[in-house]
C-alpha cells in the first residue's frame, strides 16, 4: 500500500482525515490524487458541498500550505486532541479545522 486516508459523511458535509502516503513514496503525487479522489466521492456520489479536514496548523505550517495550494482555507476553529481517556495528548496541540467548497456535482446529459 503506498498511501491512504479515511473518508466520512456527516450530515451536510464529508470529513477526510488520516492522510499519510509511505516515505519513499512521497512527492509522486498520491496524497494529491487520494485527495481529489475523496473530494470527487463527497461531492458527486454523496452530494455534499463541503469537505473538512483537521490539520495541526500551530506544528506543522508546511501541512496548513500543502492544503491551502489546494483549496482548503482555516477556520480559525480548533478541536481539543485527546485520547480515548479524554486525557489532552500533547499540551497546546490542537488540530485546526479546515474547509473547502465543493462544486456542485455535474449534471450529464445527453442528447
Ligand atoms: C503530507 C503527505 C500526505 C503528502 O503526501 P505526498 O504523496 O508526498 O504528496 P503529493 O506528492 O501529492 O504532493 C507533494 C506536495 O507535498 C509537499 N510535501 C512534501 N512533504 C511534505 C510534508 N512532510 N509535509 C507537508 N507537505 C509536504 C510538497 O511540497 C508538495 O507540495 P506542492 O505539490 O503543493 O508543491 C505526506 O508527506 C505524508 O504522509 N506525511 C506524513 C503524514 C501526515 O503528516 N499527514 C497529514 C495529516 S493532516
Amino acid at each position: 500500500m503506498a498511501g491512504k486516508t479515511s473518508l466520512l459523511p456527516d450530515a451536510a458535509c464529508a470529513y477526510l482525515g488520516l492522510l499519510s502516503v509511505r516515505p519513499d513514496m512521497q512527492g509522486f503525487g498520491i496524497a494529491s490524487d487520494l485527495l481529489a479522489e475523496g473530494e470527487r466521492i463527497a461531492r458527486d456520489d454523496w452530494r455534499r458541498s463541503l469537505m473538512r479536514i483537521t490539520v495541526i496548523t500551530t506544528h506543522r505550517p508546511e501541512l496548513a500550505a500543502f492544503y491551502e495550494r489546494r483549496g482548503y482555507r482555516r477556520t480559525g476553529r480548533f478541536k481539543p486532541s485527546f485520547d480515548r481517556k479524554q486525557v489532552l495528548l500533547v499540551p497546546g496541540l490542537k488540530p485546526e479545522w479546515m474547509e473547502k467548497l465543493l462544486a456542485p456535482p455535474r449534471i450529464e446529459t445527453t442528447i
